[in-house]
């Protein structure tokens, strides 16, 4: 039996890990705004400072394992907040606690939308850690019109982080691998108003195209989620596996 903590636990592809994982019969600590144990709202620094504590008074100070999964895809900042320094602030946070845990393993939600063309200001703003800076830059794209670059360069931003820092003394050096997932297009509370829009939903497809299975239902990510959180996955660090039905290898070509 191993202890997960576990962002975005109330919904989507969060939910699913969660009910995943506690079907193997492991311990899961969900954060969300609301509907999991720890209530945190990941868009702030109260909220992320909210999650680290709850997460010491539940546990002993240790966890097995953290999946950050929560996420937003408005054309808002707030998308940008909460899907990179939400996620970094949990990954950072909760290190102490699963460098204290059992075969401890991480792994975030990136997309494949972070292979479409970000917004570079986004991105440099992000990757150096001024939140405020990459507010503004994200409301500078949304002035412009040009808003749905906001989510595809928050996720770009998180796999970039993610390629640096699995590989530092603080995660390789100390035993953690640190991973992220990138689906494709699921069908979840997020993407459900885009979905049952045709017009809206060709759109998603063509940015999207997936030729094997199309749409993924989030109980088909769950266990790649759970693969990469478990003690079984010993060499596999600093990696953004794409589960997207093939999106990637349409979208990029033969590029390795
Ligand atoms: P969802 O909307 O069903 O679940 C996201 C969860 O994150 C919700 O429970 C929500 O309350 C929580 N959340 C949002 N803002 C938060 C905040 N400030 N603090 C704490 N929790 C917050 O969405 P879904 O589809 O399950 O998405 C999960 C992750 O997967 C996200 O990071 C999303 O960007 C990513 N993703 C989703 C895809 C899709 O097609 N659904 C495709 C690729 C990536």
């Amino acid at each position: 039996r191993r202890t997960y903590l576990l962002t975005g636990a109330a919904s989507g592809i969060g939910r699913a890990t969660a009910a995943r994982l506690r079907d193997d019969g492991h311990t899961v600590l969900g954060a969300d705004l609301q509907g999991a144990e720890i209530t945190a709202d990941l868009a702030t620094p109260a909220g992320r400072a909210e999650l680290t504590e709850r997460a010491h008074e539940l546990t002993d100070g240790r966890l097995d394992a953290v999946i950050a999964c929560a996420g937003l895809a408005h054309f808002r900042p707030l998308t940008l907040q909460v899907n990179y320094f939400g996620a970094v602030a949990t990954l950072e946070g909760l290190r102490p606690l699963l460098a204290a845990g059992s075969d401890p393993r991480a792994v975030l939600v990136s997309s494949v939308a972070a292979v479409h063309p970000p917004d570079p200001a986004i991105v440099d703003a992000a990757l150096a850690g001024d939140e405020d800076a990459a507010v503004a830059a994200a409301q500078a794209a949304i002035d412009r019109g040009e808003g749905h670059t906001v989510y595809g360069s928050s996720k770009h931003a998180i796999a970039r982080w993610l390629r640096r820092t699995a590989i530092t003394d603080d995660w390789a050096g100390a035993g953690i691998p640190l991973n992220a997932v990138a689906p494709g297009t699921v069908v979840t509370p997020m993407t459900a108003p885009l979905l049952g829009d045709a017009a809206m939903r060709e759109v998603v497809d063509a940015s999207v195209p997936m030729p094997l299975h199309g749409h993924a239902r989030p109980e088909q990510i769950a266990p790649l989620l759970a693969w990469l959180a478990s003690p079984d996955n010993t060499h596999v660090t600093g990696q953004i596996l794409f589960a997207d039905g093939g999106a990637d290898a349409t979208l990029r070509g033969d590029t390795a």
